[in-house]
């Protein structure tokens, strides 16, 4: 298996999927088999006239049932998976998904959030999906999972996890600049590790660092230096930077009131270089405060 299956879901795809595959390609063989066959058999020979076929009822019968059922083959299997797929049991863990550029944040029932999706094995999850600017796509590969994050609208997946370990989540719908970054993990921990996790962490953390992942500001800013969609937030405090204001470039100094304004009002001062595509946050004033102490202190 290139890719495990680590969910409930996977064994049903996977199922449909070889099946698919092992039909197409027995056809394939079948067909180019014959063809080759009958090349060679009935190429052109001196002085042979070949004989006239006017219709066969049986070939027409087997041509027409043969493909229809592998195809049936096909549909059942197929539907019966999506349907074991898309049910949900009666007990489930809800978590709802926010997808934005370009980032997740997991919120859990008890409200508190996080940038990685921590599940239990073996347990039932349901995830609620939704979007807050454009259309995205939530997929795990190892569960073979996927589903659209629509703006305005919530979508569902349900899953059990079969087995721990860390798994990639990615964004597979192009949703801009940043989609390529849009990288997130599903961590399945043991049941009993899990619900210690779920029982110590305190309910909400409003670190600044914190704060900046929640916010999904992390999707464009990187805190080590690296350029992303956005500047590196790294040494970003107390520094000169040239932006670009109502089309004119000038020279600011990155203080307080400049990062307030930078979140507030993304587009009043572009740094230069980068493009003007940063979406308003809506932050508290007690949240703003905080991401300016952590920047304050972000070497
Ligand atoms: Cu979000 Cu691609």
């Amino acid at each position: 298996m290139l890719i495990p299956e680590a969910s409930s879901s996977a064994l049903h795809v996977d199922r449909a999927f070889y099946l698919i595959l092992g039909i197409s390609a027995a056809l394939l063989l079948i067909v180019t088999g014959a063809m080759l066959y009958f090349v060679f058999r009935y190429r052109r020979r001196n002085g042979a006239t070949p004989e006239q076929l006017e219709g066969s009822t049986a070939l027409e019968i087997i041509w027409t049932v043969i493909p229809v059922v592998l195809v049936l083959v096909m549909f059942v299997v197929g539907e019966r998976s999506f349907v074991l797929i898309r049910a949900v049991p009666h007990e489930f863990m809800q978590v709802k998904v926010e997808a934005r550029q370009w980032s997740w944040v997991f919120s859990y029932e008890d409200g508190r959030k996080s940038d990685t999706l921590r599940v239990p094995r073996d347990r039932p999850v349901k995830l609620l999906l939704t979007s807050a600017d454009v259309l995205h796509s939530f997929y795990i590969p190892a569960f073979r999972i996927k589903e659209d994050c629509v703006p305005g609208m919530d979508t569902y997946l349900s899953f059990t996890a079969k087995q721990s370990g860390s798994f990639d989540i990615f964004c597979t719908e192009y949703c801009g600049l940043g989609h390529s970054d849009m990288i997130a993990k599903v961590q399945v921990d043991e049941a009993d590790a899990f619900d210690k996790w779920y029982a110590a962490a305190p309910a909400r953390a409003a670190g600044g660092e914190q704060l900046l992942k929640e916010k999904g500001c992390l999707g464009c800013h990187s805190t080590d230096g690296t350029p992303k969609a956005g500047p590196t937030l790294k040494d970003l405090y107390g520094h000169r930077m040239v932006v670009i204001t109502g089309g004119r470039e000038r020279s600011v100094t990155a203080d307080e009131d400049y990062i307030r304004r930078s979140i507030l009002d993304p587009g009043a001062d572009v740094v230069k270089g980068f493009p003007a595509i940063m979406p308003k946050i809506q932050m508290t004033k007690e949240e703003l405060d905080a991401i300016v102490a952590y920047l304050e202190h972000l070497k």
